[in-house]
Formats: structure tokens, C-alpha cells, sequence
């Protein structure tokens, strides 16, 4: 599906309510943006609406203030980091609404830009209050979303507002719907998914979902060794997911049936304890001595996935391939992130965890594409319809 963009619409000298996810983390004692991939994201569409000469709103949330001013998630420490990045003034208003705020937004002149205070510190925000979506959309003549990290929240400000202007995409969020969602309909084949992470139960509709569009199904991280045991090894104490044996043996067996080449660790590295002390070692999935951990995975099995996924045109790639929080358990996610990284088919990352490994490596320019969304790229791998794309106009 592909949605109107702001090159679909006339901008020129508009007043533009720009919808962004600057949901970024903060340093604790400074209060300083610890990490803006997230603004640098969203510059690209600043800049063109900056040279339509429209006046720009940017409106956002960051953390969850539950409705209540709470004042350590103020913007203002983006607002500045912004302005920083812009190289020019980015305004921040007191409120997000109210009479102070728009008469604030009728001083805005040409290409300038400001940033209303955090969104959810109204509890409408989160309801997706009509009356509150409809004072957001009197202070703009057009509503751009270029906030895909919070495409799967139905708020006021990214679905509600859509009721009231005519609603079109950034670039980010054009870009995140067009390669996700071109991979996901039309994928250049073969196509892997490489999925990792914690848990079996927080990935089993993406799992459902991928199943049936992959030639090569690819499992690491702690859920791998809920997919172990369902195969009868022996993991010792390792993460697993009782309840989820039962699921792990039912979609290896459909995996099977549809012919996806199943690829699951052959060695793995083991601790005594999860701890940056702990004595390692590593060793095949078929021996591994009871009171220790799988960790990461190992050197062959990092091989094997390579020497699968180099024949791969279209490549997903959400989650971890072990506690890579921890040096020592690092390595299986940092070699496959080289890995990827150097395979010349269309390349994607998504979710959080994956997407700090490969920024923290400074690969991100290596990937077709890195998502800016956690929640909402696993949402979308899931298949679901994200309402803050729904309610934009569509091509
Ligand atoms: C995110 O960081 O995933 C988005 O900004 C959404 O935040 P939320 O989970 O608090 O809605």
C-alpha cells in the first residue's frame, strides 16, 4: 500500500502540523537527548517543507505521562537538540493547545519552525479525543505524519487529526511503508527473516506471518532455545518458555511442511551465570552441561546463517542473537550484524534492541533500511494495519 505524500499535496507557504516520534531516550542526570536517530529522521521532511516556505508545527509525545504534566518529559531538551541539528531556532511552546499556543503558532513565519509540549500530558491524547484531535488540527491548514515509531498507537495526533485536514506521509514514514511493506508483498526472492530476541511470546505473530513469505527461516536469541528443546536437546539452564514447547514443535513442523529452510543454532556460547564475570565457553547444542546458559550463539552456527543468508535477495532482521547487553555475549549478534550488513540484497532492521547493535556499530548506512520503530515495525511484520498509516490519504 502506498500512501500520499507531502510531494502529493500543494504545502507552499501552509501552516503544516507535523506529527513526529521523538519518543528518544534522555540522560538521567543531564536531561540531554542521549540518542537522535529518531530527529535526524525527520529532517528530510522539515527541510522540504522549509523550502515550500511553509510554517512548521512539530508535535510529539515522549515516555508515558499517564495525562499528567510531568516535568522531566518536557521537550525542551529536544527542541534544542533539534535546533542543534537544524542549525536555526526550533520554538518551544508551554502547551500543545489552548489560546496561548495558537496565537504562539500565528506568529510563525515562513519555514520557521515550533515544537508544541508533550502531547500526552493530556489524557485526550491517548483516547484519541475527537474535541482534542479537532483544536490539534485548527492551528494547521495540513497534517504530515512522519511518526512511524508511533504508527500502531491510535491517538488523537496520529489517527484522530487525520479526521479534520488532509493527512499525507513524510518521507520517513513513505519510506518506512514503502520498503517494509515492498518487502513484505513483493519480496525479491529468496527472502529470510532472521528473527531473535528474549522470547518465543513476544514474535509468534511475526513468526506466523513471515512463515508464510520466507524461503529461510532463521532463529537465534533466547527464544531459540524454546526451539531447542522442542527439538529434545538438553539446554540446562538456559531462558526457555514452558508453555511455548508445544508452538516452537508446531511451526517447525509447518515450516517443514511449506519447504522453509529452518536454520536454528548447531553451537552456542554457555555461561555459569548471567553476569560480565561469568566463566564462558562455547560448545554444540548437544552438549551442554546442566547449571549453564546459553548466552549467544556460536562461530559455526554464525557460518552456517552467513553462508544461507548471502544467497538471500530480501533479508528481515529483528532481534538479537544473544544478551548482547554484555560483551562477552555479544559476539554472535555483532559478527551476523557485519554479516548482513555486507549482503547486497535489500537489507531491513527493526526493532529496538537490533537497531541500537547496528547504530552502536555504525552500520546503518550499510542497511537498505534501519526502521525507527520498535512497537510498531514488530506490528507491522505482523501483518496488522498500523492506524497512524490507515489514516493517511492513499495513493
Ligand atoms: C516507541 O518508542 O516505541 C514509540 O514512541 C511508542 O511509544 P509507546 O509505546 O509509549 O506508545
Amino acid at each position: 500500500m502506498r500512501v500520499n505524500t507531502v510531494k502529493d499535496i500543494d504545502i507552499r507557504d501552509k501552516r503544516v502540523l507535523m506529527r513526529v516520534d521523538y519518543n528518544v531516550p534522555l540522560d538521567r542526570d543531564t536531561g540531554a537527548v542521549t540518542d537522535d536517530t529518531r530527529l535526524r529522521a525527520t529532517i528530510p521532511t522539515i527541510r522540504y517543507l522549509q523550502e515550500q516556505g511553509a510554517k512548521i508545527i512539530l508535535c510529539s509525545h515522549l515516555g508515558r505521562p499517564d495525562g499528567m504534566v510531568v516535568d522531566r518529559l518536557r521537550l525542551g531538551p529536544i527542541a534544542e537538540r533539534l535546533s542543534d541539528l537544524l542549525g536555526q531556532p526550533v520554538k518551544q511552546l508551554p502547551d500543545c493547545i489552548g489560546a496561548r499556543v495558537a496565537q504562539a503558532v500565528r506568529a510563525v513565519g515562513a519555514s520557521e519552525i515550533v515544537l508544541l509540549e508533550n502531547l500526552r500530558f493530556h489524557p485526550e491524547e491517548e483516547a484519541n479525543d475527537p474535541e482534542f484531535a479537532r483544536e490539534l488540527a485548527s492551528l494547521a491548514d495540513i497534517y504530515v505524519n512522519d511518526a512511524f515509531g508511533t504508527a500502531h498507537r491510535a491517538h488523537a495526533s496520529t489517527a484522530g487529526v487525520a479526521a479534520y485536514l488532509p493527512a499525507v506521509a513524510g518521507f520517513l514514514m513513505d519510506k518506512e511503508v514503502s520498503v517494509m511493506g515492498t518487502a513484505l508483498e513483493r519480496p525479491n526472492r529468496p527472502f529470510a527473516a532472521v528473527i531473535g530476541g528474549a522470547k518465543i511470546s513476544s514474535k509468534i505473530a511475526v513468526l506466523d506471518n513471515l512463515m508464510s513469505k520466507v524461503e529461510v527461516l532463521v532463529i537465534g536469541g533466547g527464544m531459540a532455545n524454546t526451539f531447542l528443546k522442542a527439538q529434545g536437546y538438553d539446554i540446562g539452564s538456559s531462558l526457555v518458555e514452558e508453555d511455548q514447547v508445544e508452538y516452537a514443535k508446531e511451526l517447525l513442523h509447518k515450516a517443514w511442511e511449506k519447504g522453509v529452510k529452518r536454520l536454528l543454532p548447531m553451537d552456542v556460547v554457555i555461561a555459569d551465570k548471567i553476569d560480565k564475570d561469568a566463566n564462558v565457553r562455547t560448545v554444540p547444542v548437544n552438549d551442554i552441561p546442566s547449571g549453564w546458559s546459553i548466552v549467544d550463539i556460536g562461530p559455526d552456527t554464525v557460518e552456517e546463517f552467513a553462508s544461507q543468508l548471502r544467497s538471500c535477495l530480501t533479508i528481515i532482521w529483528n532481534g538479537p542473537m544473544g544478551i548482547f547487553e554484555i560483551p562477552a555475549f555479544a559476539n554472535g549478534s555483532i559478527e551476523l550484524a557485519t554479516v548482513i550488513s555486507e549482503i547486497s540484497g535489500v537489507t531491513i532492521v527493526g526493532g529496538g534492541e537490533t537497531v541500537a547493535l547496528v547504530t552502536e556499530m555504525g552500520l546503518e548506512d550499510k542497511f537498505t533500511h534501519v526502521s525507527t520503530g520498535g512497537g510498531a515495525s514488530l506490528e507491522f511484520l505482523e501483518g496488522k494495519e498500523l492506524p497512524g498509516v490507515a489514516a493517511l490519504m492513499k495513493k
